[in-house]
């Protein structure tokens, strides 16, 4: 299927490995011009220099901390001043501590907030604007099914993706009828990396709480991945809102 992306320009956050490079991987494959944001400058070059590569397209790499309100909107608007526009906007910079309540601080829990869920607010205001303005763009959330359940580990997380979700909703409410498109992208787990594998590792956990594996929740409250969903990429494309509608 042609998702109509060839030439379009994509900011993806988080882009230099797991989700967001692969996000990113898609959308050049699928001949879009695509800026990749994550902190650390060396590897996020090597992600968007092997992109290039593959896809042909003009593919950069911008170091910036999505924590930050001034790097978010230095970044969007050195994407704008290079290319003129952003057509779609991928938001996976994210990061959450895992833990007992008892023993994450309160700078763990601002830290969480602060990226998985305010740094994908800042990046979804630093673009509306533009795309209010032109009458079009795509925005997709990538949030973890944590939260629509509760998470044994993972609480900073979920919560953080419980306001996320709202959040995803509400702009839909306001920005669809000027042309944007806002979805959300559950994520599935695909390996445990960095932080959240550490974190999420056995010896960090009280032996005497019940292990996760033997707890069980009400079903009631849990939410199953969907078989058929478009993947993070295809949402982005107007082909897919066109047959969304369909
Ligand atoms: N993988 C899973 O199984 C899973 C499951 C549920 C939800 N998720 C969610 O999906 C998103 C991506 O997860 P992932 O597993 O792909 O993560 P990952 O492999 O750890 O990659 C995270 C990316 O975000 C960047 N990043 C971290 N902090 C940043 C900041 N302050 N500003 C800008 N970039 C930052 C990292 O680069 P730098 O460190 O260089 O900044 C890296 O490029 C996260 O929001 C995560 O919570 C993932």
């Amino acid at each position: 299927m042609d998702l109509s992306l060839k030439d379009k320009v994509a900011f993806v956050t988080g882009a230099s490995k797991g989700i967001g490079r692969a996000v990113a991987e898609g959308l050049a494959k699928e001949g879009a011009n695509v800026v990749l944001t994550a902190r650390n400058d060396e590897p996020l070059q090597v992600a968007a220099n092997e992109i290039a590569a593959m896809s042909g397209t003009e593919v950069i790499g911008m170091a910036g901390d999505m924590s930050k309100s001034d790097e978010v909107e230095r970044c969007v608007n050195a994407t704008l001043k290079k290319f003129g526009r952003i057509d779609i906007l991928v938001t996976c910079a994210g990061s959450s501590p895992g833990g007992l309540l008892e023993d994450l601080t309160e700078e763990q829990w601002m830290a969480s907030l602060n990226l998985k869920f305010m740094g994908y607010v800042r990046s979804v205001r630093a673009v509306i604007p533009h795309m209010r303005e032109r009458g079009e763009g795509s925005i997709v959330l990538v949030v973890g099914n944590d939260g629509l359940k509760p998470s044994y580990w993972e609480m900073t997380a979920g919560v953080a993706n419980a306001a996320d979700i709202n959040f995803a909703s509400s702009v839909a409410e306001q920005y669809g009828r000027y042309g944007v498109r806002i979805s959300r992208r559950r994520s599935r787990v695909t390996r445990r990396s960095s932080s959240r594998a550490r974190m999420s590792s056995p010896s960090h956990r009280s032996p005497s709480i019940a292990s996760p594996s033997r707890t069980r929740w009400p079903t009631s409250l849990c939410s199953s991945p969907r078989r058929g969903r478009p993947s993070s990429t295809a949402l982005t494309s107007p082909s897919t809102a066109r047959s969304a509608r369909r």
